[in-house]
């Protein structure tokens, strides 16, 4: 088949990135969409079983740290454009273990940008490298202000310090080598396939089975929530309509205490689980604040909005709903995910290939 353009997805088996390859897949058939993931704890075929047999999708198991891996991607693929979202991406787990993050958020963000600077050569055109980063790199706010595309950078976590570093040198590569390049920041994702250590999908779990929800500290940071579909559709719009060298920030415009958001969802899993309402909140229980634990974020997305079109679709209490819903649901995917089962599945899937 003749595809009019190739799309390089990293992390395309994780929890946002998964939602980016359905999208691309589904809507744009003329693209030939290549996934490539190596796999970690967070990566998972299974968000994806729905689209793999599709003609214009093609998995590649690659570690983005590994060179040998990234030259053999692109000796096997010419693309017109790369997505990259892959990543080590828990605050808690970079507390407890950097190295991983200075690996692959930045060295293998660096590998990925090699690769296109020898592939692309001095002809860049039509070509694009869109970086997905977080909001997290512009540290932490007190009770007012927002961060805009400009707000300085003041990463705080080793975490955002790496996708801070690879955001630098995603921008250098665009400065010195003329590569078309794109940056998005963007707030706290929920919804569907999320790896259940970040705090909805965590806490979902815990309250189906009536376990204690931790909740740092006195729960009084605040996020601002997106839907992953949300933040699905800004990327593809970005992605077609963003203008080489911009950066844009997507945020929900939808600030949340920890603690009003879990009393929230134990409402929601109340009525849902037919209990007696009350009975989730008792499950509440406070424990020792992570170290440096970032007070509030918010995110100004005007730019988006404006010179875009782009706007968020469910409200929270209906996101969260949806979300609740799938994880309820896809009971199967999580129990997989916590016994590992998940490796057994690549293995049938994959070997021989
Ligand atoms: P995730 O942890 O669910 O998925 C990361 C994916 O990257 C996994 O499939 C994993 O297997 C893959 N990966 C990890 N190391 C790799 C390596 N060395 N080589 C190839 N693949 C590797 O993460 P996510 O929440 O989906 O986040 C995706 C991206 O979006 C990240 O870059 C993250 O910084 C960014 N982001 C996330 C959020 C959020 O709320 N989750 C918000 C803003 C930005
Ligand atoms: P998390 O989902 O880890 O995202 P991030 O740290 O990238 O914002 O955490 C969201 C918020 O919830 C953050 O303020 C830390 C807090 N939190 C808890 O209170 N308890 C938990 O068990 C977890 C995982 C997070």
């Amino acid at each position: 088949m003749n595809f009019k353009k190739t799309i390089l997805i990293t992390g395309g088996a994780g929890f946002i990135g998964s939602h980016v390859v359905r999208r691309f897949v589904a809507r744009y058939p003329e693209y030939r969409i290549v996934n490539a993931d190596k796999l970690t704890y967070a990566g998972n075929l299974e968000n994806l079983a729905d689209i793999e047999g599709r003609e214009n999708y093609f998995f590649e198991r690659t570690d983005i740290v590994d060179k040998k891996a990234i030259a053999d991607l692109f000796a096997k693929y010419r693309f017109d454009g790369v997505i990259h979202l892959a990543a080590e991406s828990h605050v808690d787990r970079s507390i407890s273990g950097p190295d991983e993050f200075v690996q692959t958020n930045i060295i293998g963000t660096v590998n990925l940008l090699n690769a296109v600077r020898s592939q692309w050569g001095s002809d860049c055109t039509g070509k694009l490298f869109y970086h997905i980063s977080t909001d997290e790199v512009f540290g932490s706010l007190s009770k007012e202000g927002y961060f805009t595309e400009t707000t300085p950078y003041d990463p705080k976590s080793p975490y955002s310090a790496s996708k801070a570093s690879s955001d630098h040198l995603v921008r250098a590569y665009g400065h010195t080598y003329n590569i078309p390049v794109v940056v998005s920041n963007c707030s706290n994702n929920y919804g569907p396939n999320q790896f259940p250590e970040k705090l909805i999908p965590l806490a979902i779990n815990n309250i189906k089975n009536q376990k204690p929800i931790p909740v740092y500290g006195k729960g009084e940071n605040i996020r601002d929530w997106l839907y992953v579909e949300d933040h699905s559709s800004a990327i593809d719009l970005i992605f077609h309509k963003g203008k080489a060298g911009e950066t844009y920030n997507i945020g929900g415009n939808n600030e949340w205490k920890n603690i009003d958001l879990i009393r929230l969802l134990c409402r929601i899993m109340d009525s849902k689980l037919d209990r007696l309402e009350g009975t989730s909140e008792k499950l509440i229980t406070y424990v020792k604040d992570r170290p440096g634990h970032d007070q509030r974020y918010a995110i100004d997305s005007s730019k988006l909005q404006n010179e875009l079109g782009w706007s968020p679709i469910p409200d929270f209490a209906k996101g969260l709903e949806l979300t609740v819903d799938w994880y309820l649901r896809n009971t199967q995917w999580l129990e997989r995910i916590i016994s590992g089962d998940y490796e057994k599945y690549y293995d049938t899937m994959y070997s021989g290939r």
